[in-house]
């Protein structure tokens, strides 16, 4: 159901890492709030990159990650049934550069929960690669967390920021309206 793939959202992730061109910004409108939680968590990725070691940022200049919906699934359920395992697997993967070289001359990293692995590298050290970057770009000092008030309308650069929603009342009357403003700047 579509309720179950919004669960996705509870996940740190970029819109659009499957696609060639993601969404160059996102913007939320708050209609309505939950009474407790639901607040929006924001983690620059142009910072985390930034803020590595430099001997890090070598290592992983050369490093390409496969990007797929069934990733991202696969941390709002991990145990699917084979038809739910073939609609997720029926959506198209995406190979990227871990490191974004940006047109700008910046680079930004592009990870989150649609990250499935590293090519080339062995699955546990792939996994603990990308859980170690996530950790890494999720750190108070490259967060921020917004609460909503009915009214808000919040903008980010979708192209170096990670998104998640925060857990809330589910019979909460929660309502954000999204725009999405098209992308223009290819993953490279
Ligand atoms: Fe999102």
């Amino acid at each position: 159901s579509t309720a179950k793939y919004l669960k996705g959202a509870f996940f740190w992730h970029l819109d659009g890492t499957t696609d060639d061109v993601p969404v160059k910004a996102t913007t939320l409108t708050a209609r309505q709030v939950a009474m407790t939680g639901g607040g929006t968590d924001f983690a620059g990725t142009y910072a985390a990159y930034e803020s590595l070691p430099e001997k890090d940022r070598e290592r992983y200049e050369s490093l390409r990650v496969v990007h797929s919906f069934e990733a991202a699934q696969r941390l709002v359920d991990p145990d699917p049934d084979e038809r739910e395992l073939a609609v997720r697997r029926s959506r198209p993967t995406h190979e990227v550069s871990l490191v974004w070289r940006r047109r700008d001359g910046r680079r930004s990293l592009v990870i989150g929960a649609t990250a499935d692995h590293v090519v080339g590298m062995d699955p546990d050290d792939s996994r603990a690669l990308l859980d170690e970057l996530l950790d890494w770009t999720t750190q108070e000092r490259f967060r921020h967390t917004h609460d909503w008030q009915v009214g808000d309308l919040v903008v980010w650069d979708n192209t170096g920021i990670l998104h998640r929603a925060l857990p809330y009342d589910e019979n909460s009357e929660r309502l954000l309206h999204r725009t999405t403003v098209v992308g223009d700047e290819a993953f490279a």
